[in-house]
């Protein structure tokens, strides 16, 4: 009887804990449940690949080919070539993809080495092979470029063909959202932008005051997104800065780049910038704390199938890493691994990250 009781109150007190976690507030909140389509902007961690796209960087085009027709835009389809657990984005913590363990190559149409949180997001391209944003029930339209930082007013571009997101922004206004529009009401859909990722990497040496530098990164981030408010968008999610002090090589010395006060600084910038626009253009901007989230996945791995959250599995990047793990040195599943590589975090934790991001967005 007593144990049974204390189980059933140790039952509720964790579930009272889990509902209670602290994220980032704004203003306004949107109905999820009424968006139709998600139009993403960012970088590595978001883009999706496309048949007309630049190979492992972008859905369409890149800043060589960066006028695009409306027919270009809306016969292009979301390329998913990778490992894919089919089951639902979990509505609670969660468990270990049972479907994600499997032998198939990883490859390149994201940089996780599976699907990432805007396709768990938007249950858009999960799917092996080709789909269509138009034939998803969230509509997934992703113009986030690999390697992208905000603008080369503050940092160099990775590659000669990267589209900043100052860039991709523009190219949206100037080919995409003519024709989108026709497709996908403003009103209906949702704006999604992670960027920051690699400014703050490329820029954490740079011998300035870094507070403000950040200031006016995110004070360009939220002019280019004002040119998207002038087109009639007004529902806005942002994603912070992951805890980017603690990838692999960054644990692994005493003098990380960024360290946490600078991932904090550029945080605090975010949530500043987006409250203030989200007043001054009363629109609906909500901030997602994926660097809590993240955070505290990292403190309690268990929880969540995560044995390994300081190194990465080195054969990455290996067609049989799948099944022959072992071989590369790594004693689990990639997917057991917090860090997929260098820079990034497993499909395993973006498929988490996700189920907590509708969570959120449902409250
Ligand atoms: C949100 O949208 C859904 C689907 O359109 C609708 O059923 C629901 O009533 C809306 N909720 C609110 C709070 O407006
Ligand atoms: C894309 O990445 C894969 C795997 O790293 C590589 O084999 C391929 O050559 C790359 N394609 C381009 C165009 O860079
Ligand atoms: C872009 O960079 C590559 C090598 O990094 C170079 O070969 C190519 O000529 C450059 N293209 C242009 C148009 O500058
Ligand atoms: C921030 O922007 C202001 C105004 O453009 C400029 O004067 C200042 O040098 C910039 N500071 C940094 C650290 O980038
Ligand atoms: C992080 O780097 C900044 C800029 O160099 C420095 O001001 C700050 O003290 C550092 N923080 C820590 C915890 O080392
Ligand atoms: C984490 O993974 C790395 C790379 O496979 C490995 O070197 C390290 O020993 C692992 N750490 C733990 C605690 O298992």
């Amino acid at each position: 009887m007593n144990s049974s009781l204390g189980y059933i109150t140790t039952l509720l007190s964790l579930f009272q804990s889990v509902s209670a976690i602290p994220t980032a507030q704004a203003p306004n909140k949107f109905n999820w449940s009424a968006k139709k389509g998600i139009i993403a902007f960012g970088d590595s961690y978001t883009y999706v690949q496309g048949t007309h796209g630049h190979q492992n960087y972008s859905f369409i085009g890149d800043q060589f080919n960066y006028a695009y027709d409306p027919e270009t835009l809306l016969s292009n389809m979301i390329v998913q070539n990778q490992v894919h657990s089919n089951s639902p984005i979990p509505s609670k913590y969660v468990l270990y993809p049972s479907g994600i363990r499997t032998n198939t190559r990883p490859e390149t149409a994201t940089a996780e080495g599976g699907p990432n949180w805007i396709e768990y997001l938007t249950n858009c391209g999960l799917e092996p092979g080709m789909t269509s944003p138009r034939s998803c029930q969230k509509q997934l339209w992703d113009f986030a470029f690999a390697g992208a930082d905000i603008s080369t007013e503050y940092t160099p571009l990775h590659h000669n063909f990267t589209v900043s997101l100052v860039n991709q922004i523009t190219q949206f206004q100037e080919y995409g959202h003519s024709t989108l529009s026709q497709h996908l009401r403003e009103t209906e859909t949702l704006i999604a932008i992670w960027i920051g990722i690699n400014d703050i990497g490329d820029s954490s040496k740079y011998a300035v005051d870094f507070p403000t530098f950040y200031a006016n990164l995110t004070n360009t981030l939220f002019t280019s997104i004002d040119t998207l408010y002038k087109l009639g968008y007004k529902s806005y999610l942002l994603i912070n800065l992951p805890p980017l002090d603690r990838t692999p090589s960054n644990q692994a010395t005493s003098t990380p780049h960024p360290n946490a006060t600078q991932v904090t600084w550029y945080n605090d910038a975010l949530a500043a910038h987006a409250e203030q626009f989200g007043k001054k253009r009363n629109v609906e901007m909500r901030v997602f704390d994926a660097h809590g989230r993240l955070s505290e996945i990292m403190e309690s791995p268990g929880r969540y199938g995560i044995v390994n959250t300081t190194g990465y599995c080195a054969g990455y990047d290996q067609l049989d890493v799948g099944v022959n793990y072992k071989e590369y040195g790594c004693p689990v599943p990639v997917e057991e691994y917090f860090w997929f590589n260098s820079g990034h975090l497993t499909s395993h934790v973006h498929r988490i990250l996700a189920g907590e991001i509708e969570r959120w967005l449902m409250r």
